[in-house]
Parts: structure tokens; sequence; C-alpha cells
């Protein structure tokens, strides 16, 4: 799909990956439809996409919706459909993660997360699904991350939810198969945003070796995103490198597990 006057929804749109890539498809030509919660940052990004689209009938515009909320969810995509008709892109990106050791982490930490990391995209998918497969056109990108691949310690929470969203994106590209619809995910490593600034990292990244984990842009992680949905790929990495790491998991795992226990 050529990524040109489309209509793009993108959840998590105020910080991070989701304002970056909203930015970046604005200026690409496309509408944009931002989901979040923090109101002040929506309108932000939303004044930056819409100065690249002042020629077009319907701009960029935000709802307030809390992904974790299906009666929000679905009162937010009532909305979409109302004001723009159809959804050519959807990118479910909303998430959060929290460093704790597995028994400091609560059952309730367990479900909280999964609530938004994982059922935000379950409740955003059941919603716009049908009428990609009604009009045979669409792509869905679900943001994993590295860890939806390889797990990290004190991360067990995170690290299921993106396990679970590499599951469900796999399966779901079986079942929309030659629909015209297509899914992707996309796996970030360690990048730059607001992610880590919550309390459980206090300043830390998960591992004792900061250092060795290098830290990418959200703009590297954006281009990742415009790649997978143009060049129709299933599994996306960011950086790329990471296929390399995954092929040796999974060619060589005693090796991976020397390397991996080392850095982490
Ligand atoms: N940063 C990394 O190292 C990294 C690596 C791999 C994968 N990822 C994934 O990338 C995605 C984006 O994260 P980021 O790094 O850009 O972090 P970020 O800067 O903290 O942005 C997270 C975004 O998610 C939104 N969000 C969180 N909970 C929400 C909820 N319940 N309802 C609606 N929106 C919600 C936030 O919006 P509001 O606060 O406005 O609600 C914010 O826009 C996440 O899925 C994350 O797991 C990040």
């Amino acid at each position: 799909m050529k990524l040109i006057n489309k209509t793009i929804l993108i959840t998590g749109a105020s910080s991070g990956i989701g304002r970056q890539t909203a930015i970046d498809l604005a200026k690409l030509g496309n509408t944009l439809i931002l989901i979040g919660r923090n109101k002040k940052r929506l309108e932000e990004v939303k004044k930056k996409c819409n100065k690249y689209a002042v020629n077009y009938k319907i701009g960029t515009s935000y709802i307030i919706c809390d992904v974790s909320n299906e009666k929000n969810v679905k009162e937010a995509c009532k909305l979409v459909f109302e004001k723009y008709n159809k959804v050519d892109v959807l990118i479910n990106n909303a998430g959060y993660g929290e460093k704790r050791s597995f028994l400091k982490t609560s059952t309730k930490n367990f479900k909280d997360m999964f609530d938004t990391n994982y059922f935000g995209i379950i409740y955003f998918t059941k919603a716009i699904l049908p009428s990609m497969l009604k009009r045979k056109y669409g792509h869905i990108v679900n943001i994993g991350s590295i860890v939806s691949k390889m797990a990290v310690p004190d991360m067990s929470a995170y690290c299921s939810t993106k396990f679970a969203v590499m599951g469900l994106t796999e399966s779901l590209r079986h079942e929309v198969d030659g629909t015209g619809v297509n899914v992707s995910i996309v796996m970030p490593g360690s990048t730059d945003t607001n992610f880590f600034k919550n309390d459980t990292f206090k300043g830390s990244m998960p591992g004792k070796n900061r250092e060795v984990i290098k830290t990418i842009t959200p703009k590297e992680v954006t281009d990742r995103i415009i790649y997978a949905i143009e060049h129709n790929r299933f599994e996306v990495y960011a950086p790329r490198q990471f296929k390399g790491v995954m092929s040796l998991k999974n060619n060589f795992p005693r090796i991976y597990w020397k390397m991996i226990k080392k850095m982490l």
C-alpha cells in the first residue's frame, strides 16, 4: 500500500513512537486519527500533523480514549466512521511496560497490562477489521517488541503481553490471507521515548548492562512501520539487525543463551 491519501488511526499517538509515526505519516500526505488519553499532548500532535494537511478537506483529529476500556473504544470508532467513513490503516501502538521481578508483579499488574497492551488491540481490531474486510482493503500494524520473541528478566508481565501480541497477529494473518487486508507486527528494541520514565524503571533499563543495549530513536521505528505497510511485510524488527539475533536464538540456542546471559 502506498502511504499517501490514506485515513490512518493510530493508538498511543500522544507520545514517543506513536507521535513520531503520526507526524511522519501526515508529512507523506495522509489523514490521521490520533488516539490517547492526554488531551494536551494530542492537541500538540494534531497541530503538527495538520500543518501538512492544509489541502485536505478533513484534517487530522484526535479522540480521547482509554484503549483498555472496550466501551470507550466502541464509542471512539463510532465517531471515526461517522466522520471519516473508513480506516485504511490501523496502527495498534498504545502500550506501557514496567520493571519488576515476577514475585513483585501482582496479579493486578499482569491484568492491567494485558488490558492495555493486548486487549486494547483486540478492541480496536474488532471494531475496525469488519469494515476493512467489507472493502477488501486495509492494513493492521500491531506494535510488538523485540521481547515478543526474546523475553528479558524482570519484565514478565510486559514480555507476556508482547508474546501474546505476536500470537494474535500471526493467527490473524492466516485468517485474513487473500482478503485484501494485511497484518504486520513491528518489533522495536529499546527506543528513546517516555516508556522508561515510569517509577518502576527508575532511570534504568532491564538488565545490568544498559550501555550494551543500543537505544534507537522513535524515527527509526517509524521508518520500519512505514516499510512494513508499503512492502507488506509480516514481521519487521527495529532495528533490522535483530533478525540476526533471532536467527541465532533459533539455530544456535546455546550460543544465544550464553550471549544473552552475559548481556543481561
Ligand atoms: N520505548 C521502547 O523501548 C519500546 C520498545 C518496544 C516496544 N515498544 C512499544 O511501543 C509502543 C509505544 O511506546 P513508546 O515507547 O512510544 O512509549 P510512550 O512514549 O510512553 O508512549 C506510549 C503511548 O501509549 C499511550 N497509552 C498508554 N496507555 C494507554 C491507554 N490505556 N489508552 C490510550 N493510550 C494509552 C500513551 O498515551 P496517553 O498517555 O495519552 O494515554 C502514549 O501515547 C508501546 O506499545 C510499547 O510497548 C516500546
